[in-house]
C-alpha cells in the first residue's frame, strides 16, 4: 500500500506531529512535578478534541502498521536515495515541517532538539549523549517526503507477534490484519523467546529510520536511545521482556535515561540557535560524516 492511496485526512490526522508527543507527556508527567487537575482532566476528558485526533491518529496507526507494512517501508526508506546533506543541513530541512499549531506556545523541531539537547549537556553527560539529544528526531524529516504521519511518529511496537494490551489504545488492534494472522498472532510469532531486538522488526517511524542513518557512527548507547526512544510499551511497560536478551536489558538502562530529557526538557523559552550552532556543528564534526543520504 503506497502513502498515495491515503486521503489526506487520513495522512494526516493530527494537526501537528507534536500532537502525539504532548499527549505522551500527558500519559506519562513528569514524576517530580505533581499531577494538575487540568492534566488529569486533560487526558481522561475523550470529548476534548485534541483527544480525539490523537485516537485516531492511533486508530489508523494500529489497523496499518502491519509486518508488511514495515517491510515495504524498510524497502522503500533504507536505501536512503531521496537527499544528500550535511547533518546542520538535514536539521534545517526538518524545521521546514511547519503545522497549522500556535506558533506562539509551540517549539519548532530544532527548538526541541537543542533543548534536549541542552538539558543532556546541563547534567554533564559525555558529548555523543549530548549529541544524540540534538539528533533523535531527525528522522521525522519522513513527513517532508509525504509520508503518513502514523508511519513517522506515534509508540512503536513489535510486528509479526501479538500486539500487547500494553500498548496505548490496543482495541485498535483488532482491525490489524496481522491480529487475525495465525503466522503473527501468537505471543512470539515470527521470534523466539528472549532472540534479542535486533532480531525483531518494531512498527515503522523516525526512530528506525535515523538509527538505520547512523549505526555506523555513534556508540552503541546512543543508538539504542535513536532506536527505541518511542517504545513506551517496553521502556515504560516492560511488555516485551521475553523477546529481550541481557544485552537489551542492559542498554535498556540508557533508553530510560534519555527518555526524561525527550519528555520534559520542554520550556518556553527558546534556545538562541545561532549562539549554540558552533558547538553543535563541532560535536556533529566530531562523530558524523561531512554528509548524510536521507
Ligand atoms: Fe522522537
Ligand atoms: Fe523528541
Amino acid at each position: 500500500m503506497s502513502a498515495n492511496t491515503f486521503s489526506n485526512e487520513e495522512l494526516n490526522p493530527l494537526q501537528s506531529i507534536e500532537q502525539w508527543e504532548d499527549d505522551v507527556l500527558l500519559r506519562y508527567p513528569e514524576p517530580a512535578v505533581p499531577e494538575t487537575a487540568k492534566s488529569k482532566e486533560e487526558y481522561r476528558n475523550y470529548d476534548n478534541p485534541g483527544r480525539d485526533t490523537v485516537r485516531e491518529f492511533y486508530r489508523l496507526n494500529h489497523h496499518h502498521q502491519t509486518y508488511d507494512f514495515v517491510q515495504q517501508k524498510k524497502k522503500e526508506f533504507l536505501s536512503f536515495s531521496r537527499k544528500e546533506t550535511p547533518v546542520w543541513g538535514a536539521m534545517e530541512f526538518l524545521n521546514t515541517l511547519v503545522d497549522d499549531s500556535d506558533p506562539d506556545i509551540e517549539l519548532d523541531q530544532l527548538q526541541h532538539l537543542l533543548q534536549t539537547a541542552e538539558a543532556i549537556r546541563a547534567d554533564g553527560h559525555p558529548d555523543w549523549f549530548v549529541l544524540t539529544g540534538f539528533i533523535h528526531d531527525m528522522g521525522k524529516v519522513l513527513c517532508l517526503f509525504g509520508e503518513p504521519q502514523w508511519a513517522v511518529v506515534g509508540d512503536t511496537f513489535p510486528v509479526g507477534c501479538q500486539f500487547s494490551d500494553k500498548i496505548v489504545y490496543p482495541e485498535f488492534f483488532a482491525d490489524n490484519p496481522d491480529a487475525k494472522d495465525e503466522r503473527y498472532n501468537t505471543k512470539y510469532g515470527i521470534y523466539s523467546p528472549n532472540c534479542g531486538l535486533n532480531q525483531v522488526d518494531l512498527s515503522w517511524g523516525h526512530d528506525e529510520y535515523l538509527y538505520q542513518m547512523m549505526k555506523d557512527y555513534l556508540p552503541e548507547p546512543a543508538l539504542y536511545m535513536i532506536r527505541y526512544h518511542s517504545f513506551y510499551a517496553q521502556h515504560r511497560e516492560e511488555a516485551y521482556d521475553h523477546l529481550m536478551n541481557d544485552h537489551d536489558r542492559e542498554m535498556f538502562d540508557w533508553v530510560r535515561k534519555f527518555n526524561p530529557y525527550d519528555l520534559y526538557s520542554k520550556s518556553p523559552k527558546p534556545p538562541v540557535i545561532s549562539e549554540l550552532k558552533p558547538y553543535y556543528e563541532s560535536l556533529i564534526a566530531k562523530y558524523l560524516p561531512d554528509t548524510i543520504r536521507l
